[in-house]
């Protein structure tokens, strides 16, 4: 194992980074479309249930797991739980993190088109309809995908060489602050169209009454994935915090962050959604179609405003999504390179070729090779389903049960504590949550969805 391992030069630097990782294309994505499929509000609700309760505590688990081994999330595992099959949770966070990175990097290639796009200002006098036929024959094209999926991947490799402090640090920094001013001038932009009142009401009043089991899978699902949890991303981060990072203030931050923006996020789409009449559970085109429209239409009378918002969205986008590329990246380099001790550009390469090659299949998924089905899913579909539903959960689960149980509690203690010089007011709840109410909530969870209790 190597000790020459870096840290993240500032507190700051570590929120930014943390909630780099989380705040991406889950949060503007996938949120909506989850949320949209599922019925809105009574969704939302459960989500934010899942991100408090569950995520919270599973997340200063990742992070004292991480922080406390200093190592990639397998070799963490071997650390502090040496000649164990806990590794095989590492291993699993290790697949997971390459299968999510090779699907995550065909739709933040998406983002690359549709800034050349809105650069080119091609968005201009197009209605709902075009760009609902534009999107569906971009994403089926056999060609133009591909080569902004590998150009992302190339991008977020460059930055994985750089290193942490240099690259992954420096770049959260700035970024993160101005996403944010832009999704809340969105938010204002989408709440002026007309009939946007629904989109809202969609987002507020919960219908109890479209509940179902799989609603409850796709909200814990998403909490995981928006909170980049269950598969050793943020453990991986934390192995590069500093003694004295307050790790449950940080995951605190972190979730506010992650759930705030999300739900900003909903507050643009749904809105300008409903206004120009396309379904909320259109599905992983939303946005693609929804949100080209709302900068047409928001700004009718200054289309010089409309250039400006569409293009700065387009690139803030394609940014969010890279410092989540650059987490999932890392958690897959930082094992390559020290387990099987090649340096850390090789192991960065095997990741990226492998990811090429995994996303491009994904991608052709979705045109060419659309009649190719495994379970009844196309390998987009099917990547998406197997890594959000199953294996981050499961991941969250075997993360609670092996920090409730396994570790010493003096240990977990000491971690979050740091030393028994921070006071952390929840301390013994959380405890309580990993021990009995995360696994048992997680399992009930699959047990339904799979049809066992009915
Ligand atoms: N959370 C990120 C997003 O919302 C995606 C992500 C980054 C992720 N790292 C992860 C998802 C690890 C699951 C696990 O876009």
């Amino acid at each position: 194992m190597k000790n020459d391992r870096v840290n993240f030069g500032s507190k700051l630097g570590v929120i930014l980074a943390s909630a780099g990782s989380a705040v991406g294309l889950g949060n503007i994505w996938r949120f909506p479309y989850e949320a949209g499929q599922h019925g809105g509000a009574a969704f939302i609700l459960i989500y934010l249930v899942c991100v408090f309760v569950l995520g919270m505590p599973i997340m200063i688990s990742e992070f004292l797991i991480g922080r406390r081994s200093r190592a990639n999330t397998a070799g963490a595992y071997k650390v502090l739980a040496p000649h164990s099959p806990w590794r095989w949770v590492g291993f699993m966070g290790v697949l997971a993190g390459f299968l999510i990175l090779s699907y995550y990097s065909v739709v933040a290639g998406w983002t690359l088109e549709y800034i050349l796009e809105a650069g080119v200002n091609g968005f201009a006098h197009k209605s709902a309809t075009d760009f609902k036929s534009a999107f569906i024959a971009f994403s089926q094209n056999p060609v133009r995908p591909l080569v902004w999926l590998i150009g992302f991947l190339l991008m977020t490799h460059y930055v994985i060489v750089k290193g942490v402090k240099k690259g992954i640090e420096r770049f959260s920094k700035v970024m993160m602050p101005l996403l944010f001013i832009l999704i809340l001038i969105l938010v204002f932009c989408s709440l002026s169209l007309p009939g946007s009142n629904k989109g809202v009401e969609f987002l507020l009043h919960p219908d109890f009454s479209k509940v179902n089991s799989e609603v409850f899978l796709g909200a814990m699902g998403q909490a995981f994935f928006s909170l980049s949890l269950g598969m050793g991303c943020l453990c991986t981060y934390a192995s590069y915090f500093s003694k004295d990072t307050n790790l449950s203030r940080t995951a605190f931050s972190v979730g506010v962050i992650d759930t705030f923006i999300a739900i900003l996020a909903g507050l643009i789409i749904f809105p300008a959604a409903f206004s120009v009449g396309i379904s909320p559970d259109a599905g992983p085109s939303l946005i693609f179609i929804t949100l080209p429209n709302v900068f047409q239409q928001a700004f009718i009378g200054a289309p010089v405003l409309s250039y400006i918002f569409s293009l700065m969205f387009y690139i803030l986008l394609a940014l969010a999504a890279l410092t989540s590329t650059i987490s999932m990246h890392e958690v897959v380099t930082a094992f390559i390179h020290e387990e099987f001790d090649i340096s850390r550009t090789a192991a960065a390469r095997w990741v990226t070729g492998g990811c090429i090659v995994l996303g491009i299949f994904c991608s052709l998924s979705l045109g060419i090779l659309q009649h190719i089905k495994l379970f009844g899913l196309g390998f987009f579909d099917l990547f998406d389903f197997v890594t959000a539903k199953i294996m981050l959960p499961l991941g969250g689960m075997f993360i609670s049960l092996f920090t409730g149980w396994y570790l010493d509690r003096k240990l977990v203690e000491d971690e979050v504590t740091n030393g028994g010089t921070l006071k952390v007011p929840f301390l013994k709840l959380y405890i309580f949550i990993l021990k009995y109410i995360a696994p048992i909530a997680i399992a009930l969870i699959f047990i339904n969805e799979l049809g066992l209790l009915s």
